[in-house]
């Protein structure tokens, strides 16, 4: 029998509706539409307002969005994944509520959190289990409500981050399209550089700090920044070249999308033309968990079957790595 690989077999998407603009954002902070646009590539993101409405809110439109298109039964999804840097609550898992509210009720679920690198990591972690051959369906969502650990008086995160969610169906394929190779790294010591540091277990959230905003997330963005571009670059160079890949060979670089100078430096490192690379910043700024499968949703009809993507992310923690996948099927024939 040949080996069982992990392809992703269906894709869904969803984000709010509201739409924070850059100039919004100037009649709340000191900044312009020319820095914003200039420094990130961001033009505007999407903002969950609605109370009560938390992560699973995202992950639940757009597993359903997903349902839709493929006409999947829910009943049939094993396991369900919410990579999260948000989670609506403590203790209560995201995942196991999505699962229920979409009507997976024999599934089992769990969250995954990495940061910005959440989704990526879930890739592995879904992938090893189809690979295993005991799973079949494995619902892989990426979602943040980022928007609810911002401050919108700091015009260092508030211009950079949106919400919303993705979602991807991993299936067993025995053609051997899927996920073929991963460099997967993470080191702690960064983790003092981008981080909400008051409402966990080693600062429990107290009067004093919500009033001086300790719950928000803080971050060093020129530390980030560069440690962002050299790793990014860095394992998907790697991953290519140990698979023998140039750059003739890749059909897309699906780069989590922190700041559109990370993504050209990470393009420019190893040599692809920027019609290869997915991009959608502009409009839906940092989403965190939800930035990939953003990305797969807005270029799915775009690709074709035994397409190579390269897929690398970069976050908090510090956590970072590549993917190689082969593309499983064409939307349009
Ligand atoms: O997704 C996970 C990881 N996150 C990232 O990868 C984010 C990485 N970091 C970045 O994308 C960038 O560092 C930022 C977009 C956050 C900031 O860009 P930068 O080019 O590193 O700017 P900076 O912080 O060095 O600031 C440059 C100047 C400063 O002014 P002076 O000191 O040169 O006069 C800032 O005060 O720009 C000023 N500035 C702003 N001006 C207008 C900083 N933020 C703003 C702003 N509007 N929003």
């Amino acid at each position: 029998m040949s080996k069982i690989s992990a392809a992703i077999t269906a894709v869904g998407s969803y984000v709010p509706d509201y739409v924070l603009t850059n100039q919004i954002l100037e009649t709340m902070v000191e900044t312009n539409d020319e820095w914003i646009t200039t420094r990130t590539g961001i033009k505007e993101r999407r903002i969950l307002k609605e109370e009560g409405k938390g992560t699973s809110f995202l992950a639940i439109n757009a597993a359903k969005n997903l349902i839709d298109k493929s006409g999947l039964n829910p009943e049939e999804i094993e396991l369900v994944i919410v990579a999260t840097a948000t989670p609506d609550m403590k203790a209560a898992a995201t995942a196991a509520f999505t699962a229920s509210e979409i009507g997976a009720t024999n599934a089992f679920a769990f969250d995954l959190e990495a940061a910005c690198s959440s989704f990526l990591y879930g890739m592995s972690v879904a992938a090893r289990y189809i690979e295993s051959g005991k799973y079949t369906k494995v619902l892989l969502i990426g979602a943040d409500k980022n928007s609810s650990m911002i401050n919108y008086e700091d015009r260092a995160t508030c211009i950079i981050f949106g919400d919303g969610a993705g979602a991807v169906l991993f299936e067993p394929d025995q053609e051997g399209y899927g996920v073929q190779d991963e460099i997967l790294r993470s080191d702690g010591s960064g983790r003092e550089f981008l981080q909400a540091t008051y409402g966990g277990s080693s600062y429990p959230s107290t009067v004093e700090a919500i009033k001086e905003g300790r719950h928000y997330v803080f971050q060093d963005g020129k530390t980030v920044f560069k440690n962002a571009v050299f790793n990014m670059a860095d394992v998907s160079e790697r991953i290519m070249r140990r698979n023998n890949l140039t750059n003739e060979d890749i059909n897309w670089l699906v780069p989590h999308q922190a700041n559109q100078r990370i993504i050209d430096a990470t393009a420019n490192r190893i040599d692809l033309d920027p019609s290869k690379v997915m991009v959608n910043i502009y409009k839906y700024g940092n989403t965190t968990s939800a930035t990939l499968p953003l990305l797969l949703a807005d270029y799915e009809d775009q690709l074709k079957k035994g397409d190579k993507l390269i897929f690398a992310a970069f976050g908090g923690g510090f956590t970072w790595g590549s993917i190689y996948l082969t593309w499983a099927y064409t939307s349009k024939e």
